[in-house]
């Protein structure tokens, strides 16, 4: 099968990478020539684990190419994936569909004999119909179906996630669509994830209702999390408690700063708008936006309660600046509105991320970046951890505590117990737990 990729960024390389895992032919195209190249000298544009290796490989073996020549690859193509960005449009948060429309565009004008169309970007219901009437419009000749095949991989676990998806959604009413994208995915069929073949509108929809849900039982967590705050629970111990509940499950309820990256927070927006144009308001998702937007910023308010005295002046080191670890997204990350709200206060913020420093260069100013996090808690009033990326999980916490200026711990990702940091002589925040769990057995202590 000769597949094109048009759109080679996270999503699209991925994809791209894994199918030609699969066997088939890939040809990754993108508009950004200076990708394309990095791409053809052997290097990834992305931090992405086990990526690099897949690409090597199967660029070498011959099954994936990369290219801007969308014409000649579409052209020669039986299948032909839109993975282009669908970011918040300005001003209003619609879905942007520029880059799928002007995609669809130039498929339209390259087509060559039966080719299907699968919108693999996260569009809002209907835009497969948009995308078939631009090619029948374009190109009134040519033959083409459009399927939707919506993305559920994370960034972070993006290769495993491609090659062991909890199932694959099929959006066409189409036999032979149908028939070519069940034999893109027919080498996953040895671990057998449920193919879910559905109507296009359907699996357009399924995508914004799982972000949305997922959106949801972070926020969830998070507000129960401020109240454990109050009456001096453990929001840990309340998600195990709830999670191990199947119907619950326990995933997506680790308590933290609020959620980010290029995905839940525009797709949240993008579904809201959906629901506003079709009169039917989504109070929950509306309420998950907003208290979500609210939360980032507050976690700088949880660093400025550490001190009597506020931040102006103070230094505070941020541990941990993408999305979540293993990547270099900074998309709407939360540490954005973090570092904002602290500089805002008054604070210098130095940080230090493993992957994403570079990224946030472009986002972030008048930041000092260390090469590591000592470095960058050397001399610091305030260390916060703002992502949980597996190196700040056993920080050497004596040398820590040399280092800083003032022994002061804000683990907004709570991965240190409150015991341990207390012995070495912090002052110890973190998010829905007591810092020091001995001083507030409120409800233990009435028991007795
Ligand atoms: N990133 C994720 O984790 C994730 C997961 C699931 C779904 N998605 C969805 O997948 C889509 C892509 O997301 P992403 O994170 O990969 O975006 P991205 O911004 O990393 O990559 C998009 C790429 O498309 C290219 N492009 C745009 N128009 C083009 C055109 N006409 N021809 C060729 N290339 C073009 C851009 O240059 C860019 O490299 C979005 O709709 C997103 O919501 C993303």
């Amino acid at each position: 099968m000769r597949v094109a990729m048009i759109g080679t960024g996270y999503v699209g390389l991925v994809s791209g990478a894994c199918m030609a895992d699969f066997g088939h032919h890939i040809t990754c195209v993108d508009k950004d020539g200076d990708k394309i190249a990095m791409l053809n000298c052997g290097e990834i544009p992305i931090y992405e684990p086990g990526l690099h290796d897949l690409v090597r490989a199967n660029a070498e073996q011959g099954r994936l190419a990369f290219t801007t020549d969308l014409k000649g690859t579409v052209a020669a193509a039986d299948a032909v994936f839109i993975a282009v960005g669908t970011p918040s449009r300005r001003g209003d948060g619609h879905a942007d569909l520029a880059y799928v429309y002007e995609a669809a565009r130039e498929i339209a004008a390259a087509l060559a004999g039966f080719t299907v169309v699968i919108v693999k970007s996260t569009v809002p219901v209907g835009t497969g119909d948009e995308v078939e009437r631009i090619l029948q419009e374009t190109a009134p000749e040519k033959e083409a179906a459009v399927a939707s095949n919506p993305e559920f991989l994370r960034e972070g676990a993006a290769v495993h996630d491609f090659k062991h998806p909890d199932r694959i959604v099929v959006g066409t009413e189409d036999a032979r669509a149908r028939e070519v994208v069940a034999e893109i995915y027919r080498p996953l069929s040895l671990s057998r994830p449920p193919i879910l073949y559905t109507s296009r509108r359907n699996a357009e929809l399924i995508k914004y209702a799982a972000n949305a849900f997922l959106a949801t039982k972070i926020t969830f967590i998070n507000e129960i999390a401020d109240l454990c705050e109050k009456v001096g629970a453990d929001v840990q111990e309340i998600a195990r408690g709830i999670g191990l509940d199947n119907r619950i499950g326990s995933k997506f309820l680790h308590a933290g700063p609020g959620f980010g990256g290029s995905c839940f927070p525009k797709d949240v927006r993008a579904l809201i708008k959906t629901a506003q144009d079709h009169d039917v308001p989504l109070r929950i998702v509306e309420a998950v936006a907003s208290v979500n937007e609210t939360r980032k910023r507050a976690m700088a308010r949880k660093v400025a309660a550490m001190f009597g005295d506020g931040l102006r002046g103070k230094a505070v080191a941020v541990l941990g600046l993408a999305f979540k670890p293993n990547t270099d997204d900074m998309r709407e990350a939360p540490a954005i509105a973090l570092i904002t709200a602290l500089q805002d206060m008054g604070a210098r913020v130095r940080a230090y991320d493993p992957a994403s420093i570079e990224q946030a260069k472009g986002v972030l100013e008048n930041v000092t970046y260390g090469a590591n996090a000592y470095e960058c808690a050397d001399g610091a009033d305030a260390l916060v951890i703002a992502t949980e990326w597996e190196q700040f999980r056993a920080l050497d916490l004596k040398r820590l505590r040399k280092l800083m200026a003032r022994p002061v711990i804000i683990d907004l990702r709570n991965i240190y117990p409150p015991e341990e940091i207390s012995r070495y002589g912090f002052d110890y925040a973190c998010i829905g737990r007591s810092a020091s769990p001995r001083k507030q057995p409120k409800l233990e202590r009435r028991k007795a």
